[in-house]
């Protein structure tokens, strides 16, 4: 039986999904981290008459944005236009966007029985999103530029063709090198400790105090120690039962996305670096790993992101996500050593280098590819996402010189 990965086999050759398998590619492949956001003036425009909300919920308009920015850009991927937060909803628990602030949960969780009572069966709701994505695929279908069919994958499934994509299994075969401009479709959504912060936390944190708080009550023994301390409690279940409940509605969301077309999918753990290393052992790993192979037993690969994880990047790979997203702390090179190169990455240019002079921001994109030295399995992006007041002349400049550095 053939090695290749379904998804190369399917005939997406694109470099962007190439790259994910560390499979070789004719140029490294780039995209940004919020490349549909603020800075653009394209999507300021659609932002002026439609709340965030609204544009994610309303495929058209979420496609629109979504193929306006990939385009403009010329990246080799388009990330669903969405938001981490759009599961909250049908979970039971509501939110708005604070203008200034950022988000903002009416009723954040704080015990056993507010998790308990979150639901797990409303994940039809959010089939928005895969419609979105859906009109996406199609645009880029039409183009010649577009990703494979999920109709052709389920043609291979249907054939027995096996979806385990295992390291050896991507990397065992060369996949034809095809027509590497097509473009990659990504999906997204949160990985459980990062949305469970903002659900715990009722919006941004500085010290996730009450998610640690929550997170600690479920050592082992903390109910017996209930009636010695008044921080424990009954709540020992709280952070099991939302790890559990948010793996079953994200893995069930990303099903929905792949169904649609998207050839990879984003998990997207921004604030995991809040944690110790032991701490996520303890607490993060199991779920997200769970998470990984629910999202990998479909066919495609996982990009794992996280800021501030230089410390957690080997654990981190403990998830059997098939590429880590770096932040810019950590030099790209050494990154990739401490993970023996054994998965793909992406990254890793600091987003605020977009705002230095241009021979400066050359510079440190040259230096971000040198320390990848081409070897297969790089994705070149920023640390973390482009932030509102960006030129997009600077993130055009990158683009450029990412296409003339083969
Ligand atoms: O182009 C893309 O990257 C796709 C769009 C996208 C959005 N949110 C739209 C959005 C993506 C991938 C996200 C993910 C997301 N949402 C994350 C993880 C990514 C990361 O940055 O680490 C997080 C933590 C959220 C939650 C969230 N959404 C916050 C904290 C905020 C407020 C931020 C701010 O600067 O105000 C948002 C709002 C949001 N989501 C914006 C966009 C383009 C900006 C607000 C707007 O248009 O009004």
């Amino acid at each position: 039986m053939s090695t290749l990965h379904p998804n190369l086999a399917a005939g997406n050759c694109s470099r962007f999904l190439r790259a994910c398998l560390c499979q070789p590619v004719d140029r490294t492949p780039v995209w940004f981290l919020r490349q549909a956001g603020r800075y653009m003036p394209e999507y300021r425009a659609v932002r002026s008459r439609h709340s965030l909300l609204d544009i994610c919920r309303t495929p058209e308009l979420a496609a629109e944005v979504t193929i306006t920015a990939a385009e403009r850009l010329g990246v080799d991927a388009a990330i669903i236009f969405a938001d981490l937060l759009l599961p909250l909803t049908p979970m039971g628990l509501d939110f708005k966007f604070v203008a200034d602030e950022g988000p903002r949960i009416h009723a954040p969780i704080r015990s056993a029985s507010q998790a308990h009572a979150l639901r797990t069966d409303r994940t039809g709701d959010l089939t928005y999103v895969a419609r979105a994505i859906e009109k996406v695929a199609a645009h880029f279908a039409l183009k010649g530029t577009g990703s494979s069919s999920p109709a052709g994958q389920d043609v291979l499934k249907g054939m027995g063709f096996s979806p385990s994509i295992g390291p050896a299994s991507s990397k065992g075969a060369l996949a034809p090198q095809g027509n590497q401009d097509q473009l990659g479709i990504i999906g997204f959504c949160g990985a459980p400790f990062t949305l469970a912060s903002y659900m715990i936390e009722g919006g941004s944190s500085r010290n996730y105090i009450e998610t640690k708080r929550l997170m600690y009550a479920s050592q082992p023994g903390a109910p017996s120690m209930a009636a010695l301390s008044p921080w424990v409690g009954s709540d020992s279940a709280a952070w099991p039962i939302l790890m559990e409940k948010l793996v079953t509605v994200l893995a069930e969301y990303a099903a929905q996305q792949v169904e649609a077309g998207a050839d990879v999918i984003q998990v997207f753990d921004s604030w995991v670096g809040a944690l110790s290393v032991s701490d996520y052992r303890q607490y993060a790993l199991a779920p997200t790993t769970d998470l990984v192979a629910r999202i990998r037993s479909l066919g495609v690969p996982v990009i794992y992101f996280g800021v501030d994880t230089a410390s957690l990047l080997p654990a981190m790979s403990a998830t059997g996500a098939d590429v880590l997203g770096l932040d810019w702390r950590t030099p790209l090179d050494q990154a990739w050593r401490t993970l023996h190169h054994a998965v793909a990455v992406q990254g890793n240019l600091d987003p605020i280098a977009l705002f230095a002079p241009p021979e400066v921001l050359h510079a440190r994109v040259a230096e971000v590819l040198a320390a990848a030295a081409g070897r297969p399995g790089h994705i070149f992006n920023l640390g973390h996402g482009i932030v509102p007041n960006t030129p997009v002349d600077a993130v055009l400049a990158v683009v450029q010189q990412i296409k003339n550095s083969k």
